[in-house]
This record gives structure tokens, C-alpha cells and sequence, in this order.
């Protein structure tokens, strides 16, 4: 059965700066391999709160007997409301975005242009939008969209008119393999490493979790539940997911930024709320070599050290 190895396990660990009281908490609990760590370094009176859409995830979750440790099965795009229920502000909040190994590794969950399946991709098996939806009900324009933003495919084009002919000739487009197809025949070909559906793939998955919207959602809510002094690790694998964290960041950073040449005293400018308390951060070649799926994620880390006004 496929596990998951989490990514830049140490390096996350570290960036958290954990107080062995804190409550912590960590919004993409997966196989928990960030979880367990969080646990070790805590002591009997700290806490760590877990959420992860998807039911495997929790199933996996629920075999942890810990009384120190809660598991909630909900998106992190809900995390004020889930907070109005607890007692303490968090001391550190983790974020390891995407997909885990398992939910590509199961044929049956749809990720994969590799393995034949139903076209579905939902993290969360109880919502309704499956990418086989997408694929044959929006039209043709708005796939095209979709596959420039979420995938930054340079064929859009060309992929679209291919999946809307088989649409109009064969009818529904059903399997994941059906669709890989598709996409194969219609890009010019090239003597790439990567296979031609990956951007195409990337971009439903994306639009079927919503994934990026959520991370928006989470980021400012996350950043005000926070304690003073309290820390957010935040690990993305692909540059869409990276530019909105660097934008949170930059402008948390310039929360004040007066123009030159405009009269002002210093202590009428805001502090920025923030403080980046290291440089971005990517896996040691040791561990891509062991665990190639770590090869694109970045880790940036924040510390909140005002509240704002
Ligand atoms: C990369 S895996 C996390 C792996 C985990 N850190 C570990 O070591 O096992 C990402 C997990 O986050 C979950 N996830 C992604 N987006 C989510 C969201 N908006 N809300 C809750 N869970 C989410 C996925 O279902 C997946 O299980």
C-alpha cells in the first residue's frame, strides 16, 4: 500500500520553533508524517489540532490515541470558523499543500495520467464537481482558461479543440488514460522527460479542490489566529501555489510603505505584522534523491509579532 513521505520534515519542524505547551496546528494532516513529529515535541500539556479533506487521510488520522491530538475532517479554507470553537489562539500552524503519495498512487482516486480510472480528483470524496464534469460540460473557452491559469499550458488551444471533437465524435469522455490520450495526440511532440498531460492534469485538480481560492482563503485567516510570536510553515510545490504565498507575504510586509519625499513622522508609520524568519527554503539533495516528489517544494516561514489594527 502507498505511504507518504513527508517533505522537509526537519526543516518544518525546526521553522515551527515549538513550545512543548503550544497548540498547534497542522490544516493538510495527509499520513501525518508532520503530525507524529509535531507530537514528539510536545509535552503532556501541549495540543495539536489536524484537519485534512479527505477521508482517507482521517480514517489514517483516527488510528492516532493520543489525548493531546484532534482530528477534524474540513478544508482549511474553514479554519476561523473551526477556531471560534477552541480556547487558545495557535502557537504555529502548518501548511504542506497539494496531494499526498497516496491519493496519486490509488488508481481509483482519478490524479493520475498513468493509471486508468474514472476522471475524478476529488480530495474530498463527499463533494459533487469530479473532473469528469469539467472535462465534459464546460465549454470551450472556459477549458482553455482553465488550462492557461491553473496548468500554464502553452497548448491549451490545441488540447481543448482535441477534447471537444472527441466530445462531439465519441461522446463522454470517462477515464483518465482516455483523456491522457486525448492531450498526447494533440500537442506538437517534443523530447521532453515530461509526460504531455501533466499541465492539463495539474490544472482540473486544481480547479476540482479549488485549490488555490482555499489557499488564499487560509492564509490571511491563518495569519490572524495566530499568538504573538507564533510561527506558520507553509511547504507549496508549484509556482502558482508559491506566488500567492510570496504575495501574503509581501504584503504583510509593506503594510505602510509612504511614499518618498511625503512628510511623515517615524512613529506614524505601521510596523509590518510580520517577520520572515528565514529565507525560502528547498530540500536537501539528499532528500530528492531519496524521495523524488520533494523535488519542487518550497518552504517560507512566518512570524507574527503584531496584531493589526
Ligand atoms: C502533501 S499532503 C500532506 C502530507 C502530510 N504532511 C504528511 O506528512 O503525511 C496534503 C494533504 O492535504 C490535504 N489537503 C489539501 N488541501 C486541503 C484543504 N484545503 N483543506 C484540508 N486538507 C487539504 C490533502 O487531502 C492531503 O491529504
Amino acid at each position: 500500500m502507498s505511504t507518504h513521505v513527508p517533505v522537509m520534515l526537519n526543516e518544518a519542524i525546526n521553522a515551527l520553533a515549538i513550545i512543548p505547551n503550544g497548540f498547534y496546528i497542522d490544516c493538510t494532516f495527509g499520513r501525518g508524517g508532520h503530525s507524529k513529529e509535531i507530537l514528539k515535541n510536545l509535552n503532556e500539556d501541549g495540543r495539536l489540532l489536524a484537519l485534512d479533506k479527505d477521508l482517507e487521510a482521517i480514517k489514517e488520522a483516527e488510528k492516532i490515541k493520543d489525548k493531546r491530538f484532534e482530528i477534524e475532517h474540513a478544508s482549511f479554507k474553514n479554519l476561523k470558523n473551526i477556531l471560534k470553537k477552541k480556547l487558545q489562539k495557535p502557537d504555529g500552524i502548518l501548511m504542506d499543500l497539494g496531494i499526498s503519495s497516496p491519493q496519486i498512487d490509488q488508481a481509483e482516486r482519478g490524479f493520475s495520467f498513468q493509471l486508468d480510472a474514472n476522471l475524478d480528483m476529488r480530495m474530498n470524496q463527499s463533494q459533487k464537481l469530479t473532473a469528469s464534469e469539467i472535462v465534459n460540460n464546460y465549454s470551450d473557452d472556459d477549458l482553455v482558461k482553465l488550462l492557461y491559469d491553473y496548468g500554464e499550458e502553452r497548448f491549451a488551444k490545441k488540447i481543448v479543440k482535441s477534447i471537444i471533437q472527441y466530445r462531439e465524435e465519441k461522446g463522454k469522455i470517462s477515464r483518465t488514460i482516455e483523456l491522457a490520450e486525448i492531450i498526447n495526440k494533440a500537442v506538437p511532440k517534443f523530447d521532453s522527460s515530461k509526460n504531455p498531460a501533466t499541465k492539463t492534469f495539474q490544472a482540473l485538480r486544481i480547479k476540482v479542490n479549488e485549490e488555490l481560492l482555499e489557499i488564499k482563503e487560509v492564509l490571511p485567516a491563518a495569519f490572524e489566529a495566530l499568538k504573538i510570536n507564533g510561527r506558520m510553515a507553509i511547504i507549496s510545490f508549484h509556482s502558482l501555489e508559491d506566488r500567492i504565498i510570496k504575495n501574503f507575504i509581501k504584503t504583510k510586509l509593506n503594510t505602510d510603505k509612504v511614499p518618498k519625499k511625503i512628510p511623515i513622522l517615524q512613529r506614524q508609520i505601521k510596523s509590518p505584522p510580520i517577520k520572515v524568519t528565514q529565507k525560502m527554503q528547498t530540500p536537501s539533495s539528499i532528500e530528492i534523491s531519496k524521495n523524488k516528489r520533494a523535488r519542487s517544494a518550497k518552504l517560507r516561514v512566518i512570524e507574527k509579532i503584531l496584531e493589526e489594527r
